[in-house]
């Protein structure tokens, strides 16, 4: 199973604002951009997304949602309300990031999108991140949610590449030392 981080942060290494909130992330909206800065060749490599609730939740408010037919697994520890819609595509888990590793194999996936702060911590300190795709927004949060955490050790990365764009967005690729190139 392969497992892949792609995320945009802040200079200051924040995924959101405290209230969760990503007004700060530039969009495309009405600038006639097309770059999608590798989104859906990405995407598109992927068998599942597994993101914490806290992000699906900010998703689900969006109103359309993004993910098309794609396996959406949510991890919360709570009761969720799916609507019979989201049921199709959308299944709710929780425990140890490794068990959910393994039931995800166990039904053939083998590349793994986790998103969420949270979620990402949980699957950085178990080993579970092969590679690191991040974007960063040449802005300072000063506070906010975090995307990495304590960690038990030190995980090193090699650099793959890392490519800038004329928005000052500077997107950084990162394999984990030991872990098998992706294709
Ligand atoms: N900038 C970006 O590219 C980007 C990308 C994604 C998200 N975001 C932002 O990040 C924010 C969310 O990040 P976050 O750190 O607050 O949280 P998160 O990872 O999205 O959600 C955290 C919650 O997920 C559940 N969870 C995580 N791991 C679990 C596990 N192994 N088993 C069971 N439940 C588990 C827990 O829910 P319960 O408390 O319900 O148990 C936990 O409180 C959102 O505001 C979103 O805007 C930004």
């Amino acid at each position: 199973m392969r497992a892949t981080v792609y995320c945009a942060t802040s200079l200051d290494g924040f995924i959101a604002r405290e209230d969760g909130g990503i007004d700060w992330l530039p969009t495309s909206e009405g600038t006639g951009e097309q770059e999608d800065y590798g989104y859906q060749a990405f995407f598109a490599s992927v068998d599942a997304l597994v993101m914490g609730r806290n992000t699906y939740e900010l998703v689900r408010g969006f109103g359309a949602w993004p993910y098309g037919d794609k396996r959406v697994v949510v991890l919360t520890n709570r009761h969720l309300e799916l609507s019979p819609e989201q049921a199709e595509t959308v299944e709710v888990m929780a425990g140890p990031p490794l068990e959910i590793v393994d039931r995800l194999a166990a039904r053939g996936a083998t590349h793994l999108y986790v998103d969420g702060g949270k979620a990402v911590q949980g699957f950085l300190a178990a080993g579970l991140i092969d590679r690191l795709i991040l974007t960063r927004v040449p802005i300072l949060l000063g506070r906010g949610i975090p995307l990495f955490g304590p960690l038990p050790h030190d995980l090193a990365w090699e650099h793959v590449g890392t490519r800038s764009f004329a928005n000052g967005l500077v997107q950084s690729e990162y394999r984990r030392l030991g872990s098998e190139p992706s294709a």
